[in-house]
């Protein structure tokens, strides 16, 4: 497989290594702000990805942006990307008003916490998302995609893939977190998912939110009350088992800590951390798988290539952990997906702590800065005719991607820790389901809009063809 991260940018080998450094007190260019730059704000709320491509065009890669009473950078050159969140990661926190929106549903998890906090987190969670840790995981997901498929409608003109998609994505999390299937109260949980995000998505551009009490935040509330009796009630249930019989899962791993160690881990932050897991684990999978069936739809040749690389390496098999390094094409589909619609399409903005440098302009402490994956995705310069779907970009023999052009799962040290994770879900999902189904578009459907709503979705659920092989 073609190496994402380890190309140096060719377009930067030319430059100066040290750029000229702006004097101290000096900003990039950006738009006039007015008196307070509100206005700015009012722009950005009404189509944020549409209004930074534009002053990236203006103002070019680092622009300034003065919204009373912040300075505010949008950082969109790959190379920079990456000295700000690796160089600089000791620098950063993110957005206080972002995390504190987050925490009302996620506590105090590996998400939202910063610092030491994080770090010990970051480093208990991890082995279970390592590469090794994913691997016993590949039956468990290939087990939830033969039960869903299944029970899939093949010959339906007009079939509802978004939800379907969703309800397996929350299926695998469920069996992946608690070793439970979906039930009752996980078809709850998807309308939860849903109501919460918009709520998030709404107070987040608020400098604070109004009490949950209110008569108009009742979804939100019935949302945050269905999530935490969904998580609550399978940690009781597995503390009510004798521990010989605890499965091998995430919540057992994280019980086990807690049993170990009740102060650094009490059982609010399992709870915690189950949340998400769960909520982290199957929003942003379920997306992108719902776009990637779309990339086929749209592109039949694309889709009957992956079609004939899964039959000739599964030879009709369900796939084993072995087997995805060998589905190269079907890869690169995923990747070109991710490309074009990255689930999180702009990164949660960060504050730097202490005066940083970046591209030659010295940034004083409180600096906040956004980087908009999706920007740099759809950027010509890296992807020559950026809107067009061509998973041959990622093959080896394509020329080299600078690194830090494209980013769905993030980088630096607060990289997607389900990163390892997500690529073998949608690997083995898209697998089993081009064995089992080919997908068109509906007669007369126009290509879906994409939104902004903590992940990227199409503005309506979207619905395809669904014919069986
Ligand atoms: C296609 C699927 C996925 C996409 C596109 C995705 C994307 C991302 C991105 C871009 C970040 C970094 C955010 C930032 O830097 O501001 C992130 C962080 C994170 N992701 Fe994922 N993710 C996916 C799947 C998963 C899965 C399956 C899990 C499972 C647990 C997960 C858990 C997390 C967690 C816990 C973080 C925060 C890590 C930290 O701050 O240390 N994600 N994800």
């Amino acid at each position: 497989m073609k190496p994402l991260t380890s190309t140096r940018c060719p377009f930067h080998v030319a430059q100066d290594e040290t750029p000229r450094l702006h004097p101290p007190g000096s900003w990039p260019p950006g738009p006039p702000s007015g008196i307070t730059g509100w206005g700015l704000l009012r722009r950005m709320s009404g189509d944020l990805l549409g209004t930074f491509d534009e002053w990236r065009r203006q103002y070019g890669d680092l622009v300034h942006l003065r919204i009373w009473p912040e300075h505010q950078i949008v950082v969109t050159d790959p190379q920079l990307v990456r000295e700000l969140l690796v160089n600089h990661h000791d620098a950063l926190i993110r957005w206080e008003r972002g995390i504190e929106v987050f925490s009302q549903l996620h506590g105090n998890s590996v998400l939202t916490a910063e610092g030491e906090l994080w770090q010990a987190r970051r480093h208990a969670l991890q082995p279970s998302f390592s590469p090794k840790g994913v691997q016993p995981l590949v039956p468990v997901i290939a087990a939830a995609a033969a039960r869903t498929f299944s029970q899939w409608r093949a010959g339906d003109e007009d079939w509802p893939i978004e939800t379907a998609f969703t309800s397996l994505g929350m299926d695998i999390i469920l069996r992946i977190v608690f070793s439970s299937e979906a039930d009752a109260d996980a078809r709850l949980a998807e309308r939860a998912v849903h109501d919460t995000a918009v709520a998030a998505n709404a107070e987040m551009y608020w400098p604070a939110s109004w009490p949950d009490w209110m008569p108009w935040k009742r979804a939100k509330r019935e949302g945050l009350r269905v999530l935490d009796r969904l998580i609550v009630r399978h940690i009781e249930a597995r503390l009510a088992l004798a521990r010989d019989g605890w499965p091998q899962d995430v919540l057992s791993r994280l019980l086990a800590l807690h049993l170990e160690d009740p102060a650094a881990w009490p059982l609010k932050a399992v709870r915690d951390e189950c949340m998400t897991a769960f909520l982290a684990g199957h929003e942003t999978a379920a997306a992108s798988l719902t776009w990637w069936a779309w990339c086929m739809a749209a592109n039949p040749s694309a889709q009957s290539a992956a079609q004939r690389e899964v039959d000739a390496v599964l030879q009709g098999r369900a796939p084993t952990a072995q087997d995805l390094s060998a589905l190269t094409y079907l890869t690169q589909t995923l990747h070109e997906t991710l490309r074009l619609y990255p689930a999180a399409p702009v990164l949660l903005t960060r504050r730097c702590v202490r005066p940083i440098t970046l591209g030659g302009w010295q940034l004083p402490a409180r600096t906040m800065f956004t980087v908009p994956v999706q920007l740099m995705h759809h950027d010509a310069r890296w992807f020559p005719e950026p809107h067009a779907y061509r998973p041959e970009r990622f093959s080896d023999g394509a020329p080299a991607i600078p690194r830090g052009a494209f980013m769905p799962l993030g980088t630096g040290p607060r990289v997607c820790l389900g990163q390892h994770l997500a690529m073998a879900e949608m690997t083995i999902v898209a697998a089993m389901f081009l064995q089992r189904f080919s997908v068109g578009v509906p007669a007369g459907m126009a290509a879906p809009k994409p939104v902004f709503n903590i992940t990227l979705r199409p503005d309506q659920p979207l619905r395809l063809a669904l014919a069986r092989r």
